[in-house]
């Protein structure tokens, strides 16, 4: 089975390179932007017509004479300069819906050539607790994990959590005065909130020279492999990563601890690279430090700008550490995708990175690096989201707030609901919400957080895809044996067959998604898919139709409840039975 798409494009461009003689011959086949226009339009001819100086209009033509009988097409016509315009054969689209129906699969193929991809995503840093500027990258990298899992990729998760830099040199030592001082060598409560726990640290390192003094050779002793300082390490990453697990469990995001591969875990190999890079030549020495310099990186006055990859006082640096873990992921794990789902502020970063690790010889062909970027997410002021005295939000807050949020709004849409079922509803659709509303939006664009429209039960939002979810189950709950088990149905309005070529279009938009990493393409699918179903639903009557129309109304409604049900888990987000 392949998309709907590659079909079509398969049986036109199998004419068109007959009609042109150019066997490579392009039909360039997208679904039609108007229903007057057919469900699906070729652009191809038009381009080909120009490289081969004919008439469009006359290729166009002789294509659509050549294209071999099939089941899939009822009517081609040729329209405007050479456009191909498509009907799909009603009887097509009957048969395929019952098909699905009946096996309730969501007609998803495998995508032909399955590939080992990495995905790097979440990867907070646990000298802190996660704040809403890890939100974006943990669930757009969740999301894509799941649709590239879903049409076949074999998908490593890496969660390059960030805990070895000198921040935990002035950590441990705060841990080991805190222990000190309470006589109790257990975690103290102190590390509960990890973010003042921080603060504290951080302003004793800042005002105390002793302090600072002891913090950095914590930072030379636990960098050397001495074992007390590993074992407060251990004390205080196991305590941070905690937070970070309560954060992934109640955002329902996939990453477990075998997922974890932390920037200690390169630690061994930065020698490594840095001989290497050595070898290879690129090194420089500059001011002490140990750089690379290559030409497509300038600064200022076309100043050469340097990676710097090892300190005068040895230390290594954020970027060397990922030069291991390119290293790891293209030659150990045999990556031909590496994603990085990381805000677009470190874009400089991973353009050199994966400059010198091409030029290193660390990622070679096939191994493609991604950086998949996103924006930041701003306050209703239009600046980068914090709290009201300026603070960072901390995660486990703003999910509170949205679930608190989205509890008075059943409870005062629905007050005859019990208590265990309102908190229920209010935990996935506040969770629902903030994913919904960050997913849909255009990744690469700063966004503005309200909750007032994420909330709204109108609109592109989780809440009315999630009451179009339960609108249709309280439909098919109420016949009382499956009737859209049908052989076959029939296809006759136009209502139902604008959801039929809808429905069967969810592969196409998988593989965008899988393309070009945008999940906002998944969102706007599924609320035009739940619109689809509305104007459906309101158009043709279902339980009080006859028995042929009604088999086929209710196969259509359960085809739709099955591919929302797997576009929002898609997504990330879980379904209800009421609302
Ligand atoms: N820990 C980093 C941060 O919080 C993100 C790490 C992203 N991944 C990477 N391979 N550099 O900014």
């Amino acid at each position: 089975m392949q998309t709907l798409v590659k079909t079509l494009e398969s049986l036109i461009g199998t004419a068109l390179a007959t009609a042109s003689g150019q066997v490579d011959a392009a039909a360039q086949v997208t679904p039609a932007g108007r229903p007057e226009f057919g469900d699906y339009q070729a652009n191809g001819v038009m381009s080909l017509a120009r490289q081969l100086r004919t008439n469009p209009r006359e290729l166009a033509m002789k294509t659509v004479d050549l294209v071999a009988a099939n089941p899939v097409i009822s009517r081609l016509e040729v329209a405007g300069p050479g456009f191909i315009n498509i009907h799909l054969a009603d009887g097509f689209l009957a048969t395929t819906i019952a098909g699905a129906t009946r096996h309730a699969d969501p007609l998803i193929p495998d995508c032909p050539q399955p590939q080992t991809i990495v995905v790097d995503y979440s990867s907070p840093n646990l000298a802190k607790e996660m704040h809403v500027g890890h939100l974006r990258g943990t669930i757009i990298g969740d999301c894509l994990v799941r649709v590239l899992e879903r049409i076949g990729h074999r998908v490593i998760r890496q969660n390059h959590v960030g805990d070895w830099g000198t921040q935990f040199g002035m950590l441990i030592t705060q841990l080991q005065d805190v222990q000190k001082a309470s006589g109790d060598a257990r975690i103290p409560s102190a590390l509960a909130d990890l973010e003042s726990f921080y603060r504290d640290a951080k302003s004793r390192f800042d005002s105390d020279a002793g302090f600072a003094e002891r913090a950095r050779a914590a930072v030379v002793r636990l960098q050397g492999g001495d074992e007390a300082a590993r074992v407060l390490w251990s004390l205080f990453i196991e305590e941070s990563l905690g937070h970070c697990e309560a954060v992934y469990q109640r955002l329902g995001i996939r990453l477990t601890r075998d997922d974890l591969k932390p920037e200690s875990f390169y630690n061994n190999e930065l020698a490594g690279i840095v001989k290497t890079l050595d070898e290879k030549g690129l090194l420089t020495e500059s001011d002490g430090a140990r750089c690379v310099f290559l030409p497509e990186f300038t600064g200022k006055d076309d100043q050469p700008l340097p990676v710097i990859i090892q300190k005068s006082d040895g230390g290594y640096l954020y970027a060397t550490t990922d030069l291991a873990a390119v290293q790891y992921r293209c030659h150990t794990l045999q990556a031909q995708r590496v994603l990085y789902v990381v805000d677009a502020r470190q874009s400089l970063h991973f353009q050199q990175v994966f400059a010198v690790a091409r030029a290193a010889g660390m990622a070679v062909s096939p191994c493609e690096l991604l950086h998949i970027t996103y924006g930041t997410m701003m306050g209703p002021d239009g600046r980068p989201f914090k709290t009201r005295s300026g603070g960072t939000v901390k995660l486990v807050e703003l999910l509170d707030e949205g679930t608190r949020r989205a509890y008075d709004l059943v409870t005062s849409k629905n007050p005859q609901l019990d208590e265990t079922t309102r908190q229920e509803i209010a935990r996935v659709v506040g969770i629902g919400a903030i994913k919904y509303a960050d997913l849909s939006k255009n990744r690469t664009s700063d966004y503005i957080f309200d909750w007032d429209s994420m909330l709204a039960l109108d609109g592109n939002t989780a809440p009315y895809l999630l009451y179009a979810y339960t609108r249709i189950n309280s439909v098919l709950k109420k016949q009382d044996t499956d009737e859209a088990l049908v052989e076959s149905i029939v296809i006759t309005q136009p209502a139902e067959r604008q959801l039929a070529v809808k429905l069967l279009q969810f592969a196409e938009v998988l593989e965008t998604v899988a393309r070009d990493y945008f999940p906002s393409h998944l969102c706007t699918y599924l609320h035009e898919l739940a619109g689809s179903f509305m104007r459906f639903y309101e158009a043709c009557p279902i339980l009080k139709a006859a028995p042929r129309e009604r088999a086929t109304r209710l196969a259509l409604a359960r085809s739709t409840a099955v591919v929302l049900k797997e576009g929002l888990a898609l997504l990330g987000l879980e379904t209800l039975d009421q609302m």
